[in-house]
C-alpha cells in the first residue's frame, strides 16, 4: 500500500480507510482503491477492494470520500448514507508513456463497500498529465475540492452544487516548500490555541505533500495556517512548515465526517518514496504501512508563531499493561524489559520538570533514550539536550535527535540515520512521548507540538529500553512510564 486515500467517518461511527494498493504486486503500480473499515482506528477489518481500474492502461491515484447525505448529486434517492468517491484516473498511453490525469466520481449505495464508476467521467479534465489528488469537502453551502497542479507547485479550488459539475474559483501558489511536485492536499478547520492553552477561535490549515526534493530528503508533508472563505485560501505568513520531522510520514489525509465539536483526525502513509519499493518487508510479501490516528489543532504563542499541534488519536484503545512506572530518575540509568509484550509494541512518556532556562545550563546535560535488542545489539535512540556544550550525538545545533543508524537489517543510500528537531523545552518542563511498533517509532515531543516518524528495519525486535540521565541535578524531576501495547489484530 501507499496513500490513504477516501478517508471518512460514517454516521453510525465506522472509519473507513481506502488505500493506493497493487492487488497484484508488492510493488506500485496496477494501482486500485483497498479498503479497511474499523470502530476505533485501531483494529481493522480488511474489506474487499472497493474500487477497480475501469479500463486498461488505468491506474486509479489518490483521491477522497464523502456522504452525499442530502443526495445533492442526484445519485442517492431516497438515502441518506450514499457515498461519492472521487480520484484521480492516471492513464498510460500505448507507448508507454504518462497520458492524462483526469478526475473522476464513482458511487456507492451501500454505505462504500461497493462502487460503480460514473457514466459520464471524467467530471474535471484539464488536459494535464500532472493533476491530481482531488480532496472534496463541504464548506456552509457548496462542496470544494482542491486538486494538485503537481508540477505547478499550485493547488486548485474548485466549488459545486452537486459533486459532478465543478467551477475553478482560485489557485494558491508558490508557498513554502516546493520540491519537485505538490501531492494531496488538504485543507482542514481546526481549534486555535494560544500560550495558556485558551481557544482562540478556529483556524484554516492547508497541508500538502512534497516528492521528491523534501528538505530531509524525498517525501514530507507541509502545512501553512491560514483563512479559508469557501472559494478562496490565505496562508498566514509565508514561513515553510513541516508536519513531522522524521523521513517516514507522507501523503497526509484528514476524515471527512468527523463532527465539527471534535478536532480533525489524519492518517499518513509510514514511508518515503526514496525506498518504499525496496524495503525488507518485501521478503515477507507485503509492503507499507500506515502512521498512528493523529488528533490536531493549532497554537500561535508569541516566541514560535504557529504551530500544528499533532496526538496519537484515543491510543486508550489499545493501551495494555503498565510495564514500568517511575519517578525520580536524576543521574541515572535505567534499563526495562519488556519482551513479554506480545504485540512488541510499547507506548512510553517521559516527563521532566523544573528544567532551567537553556542559557542558564552551562555544563552539558542530557537524557537519552534507547530501544534495543541485547542480541544484537541494534538499537534506535533518541536524546535531548537541555542545554550546555552539544555533545557529539547531536546533529547540528538542534536540541533533539532521533537515530535509527543502529538497524541493520536495511542499507540504502537515501535510508538517512539521523534526524534533528529545534524543539526545545518551555516553561520548565520538557517532555517525549511516542509508540514503538515492530517497525515504526513515532515520536511527540512537549504534547505534539513536534512530531517524529521514522520506521526503521532490525533482524532482531526491539525489546529493551534504556534512559540515561546524566549529570542530572535534584531539582529536576524526571518521570517515566512505559505501556505494553495490545495487539491490533485481536479484538
Ligand atoms: C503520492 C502519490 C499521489 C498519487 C498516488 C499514486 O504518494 O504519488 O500523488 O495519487 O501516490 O499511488
Amino acid at each position: 500500500m501507499n496513500d490513504p486515500c477516501g478517508v471518512f467517518r460514517d454516521e453510525s461511527g465506522t472509519w473507513h480507510l481506502y488505500y493506493q494498493y497493487n492487488p497484484t504486486g508488492i510493488v506500485f503500480g496496477n494501482q486500485h482503491w483497498g479498503h479497511a473499515t474499523s470502530k476505533d482506528l485501531y483494529h481493522w477489518s480488511n474489506q474487499p477492494v472497493a474500487l477497480i481500474p475501469p479500463g486498461k492502461n488505468l491506474a486509479l491515484y489518490s483521491g477522497s470520500a464523502v456522504v452525499d447525505k442530502n443526495n445533492t448529486s442526484g445519485l442517492f434517492p431516497n438515502q441518506t448514507n450514499g457515498v461519492v468517491a472521487i480520484y484521480t484516473l492516471s492513464e498510460t498511453l500505448a507507448d508507454g508513456s504518462a497520458g492524462p490525469q483526469t478526475q473522476a466520481l464513482a458511487y456507492s449505495r451501500d454505505g462504500g463497500f461497493n462502487f460503480t464508476h460514473y457514466e459520464h467521467n471524467p467530471i474535471i479534465d484539464i488536459n494535464s498529465q500532472h493533476f491530481r489528488d482531488p480532496k472534496v469537502m463541504y464548506y456552509q453551502d457548496h462542496w470544494v475540492i482542491l486538486i494538485a497542479y503537481s508540477r505547478e507547485f499550485t493547488v486548485g479550488i474548485f466549488t459545486s452544487t452537486n459533486l459532478i459539475n465543478w467551477t475553478h474559483a482560485s489557485n494558491f501558489s508558490h508557498h513554502g516548500f516546493e520540491g519537485f511536485q505538490w501531492e494531496c492536499p488538504n485543507l482542514v478547520r481546526m481549534g486555535h490555541y494560544n500560550d495558556e492553552g485558551q481557544k482562540q477561535g478556529d483556524a484554516w490549515v492547508m497541508f500538502l505533500s512534497i516528492h521528491p526534493g523534501a528538505p530531509f530528503g524525498g517525501t514530507i508533508t507541509q502545512y501553512y495556517p491560514g483563512n479559508f472563505n469557501g472559494t478562496h485560501f490565505e496562508a498566514a505568513d509565508s514561513i515553510a512548515r513541516v508536519v513531522d520531522s522524521g523521513k517516514d510520514y507522507y501523503a497526509m489525509q484528514f476524515f471527512n465526517g468527523v463532527p465539527s465539536n471534535e478536532d480533525p483526525v489524519s492518517i499518513a502513509w509510514a514511508s518515503n518514496w526514496l525506498y518504499a519499493q525496496n524495503v525488507p518487508t518485501n521478503q515477507e510479501n507485503w509492503q507499507g504501512t500506515m502512521t498512528l490516528p493523529r488528533q490536531h489543532f493549532v497554537t500561535k504563542t508569541t516566541d514560535i508563531g504557529w504551530k500544528l499541534v499533532s496526538k496519537p488519536y484515543n491510543l486508550q484503545h489499545v493501551m495494555g499493561e503498565t510495564v514500568s512506572f517511575q519517578q525520580n530518575l536524576n543521574n541515572r540509568i535505567l534499563a526495562i524489559d519488556f519482551s513479554n509484550v506480545d504485540s512488541n509494541a510499547v507506548y512510553w512518556e517521559v516527563n521532566v520538570t523544573g528544567v532551567p532556562e537553556r542559557d542558564k545550563i552551562s555544563t552539558p546535560m542530557s537524557l537519552n533514550f534507547t530501544f534495543l535488542n541485547p542480541n544484537t545489539a541494534e538499537y534506535v535512540r533518541a536524546g535531548y539536550h537541555f542545554g550546555g556544550h552539544l555533545s557529539r550525538d547531536f546533529a547540528g545545533d538542534t536540541p533533539f535527535f532521533l537515530d535509527r543508524g543502529g538497524a541493520r537489517g536495511f542499507d540504502s543510500v537515501f535510508f538517512t540515520d539521523k534526524f534533528s528537531i529545534t524543539s526545545t523545552h518551555n516553561k520548565n518542563e520538557w517532555s517525549v512521548s511516542g509508540v514503538l511498533d515492530r517497525s515504526i517509532i513515532e515520536v511527540f515531543l512537549n504534547g505534539g507540538i513536534d512530531s517524529a516518524t521514522i520506521t526503521y528495519f532490525t533482524l532482531e525486535p526491539l525489546t529493551v529500553m534504556l534512559l540515561s540521565t546524566p549529570d542530572m541535578p535534584q531539582f529536576m524531576r524526571v518521570s517515566m512510564r512505559l505501556v505494553g501495547l495490545k495487539s491490533s489484530w485481536e479484538s
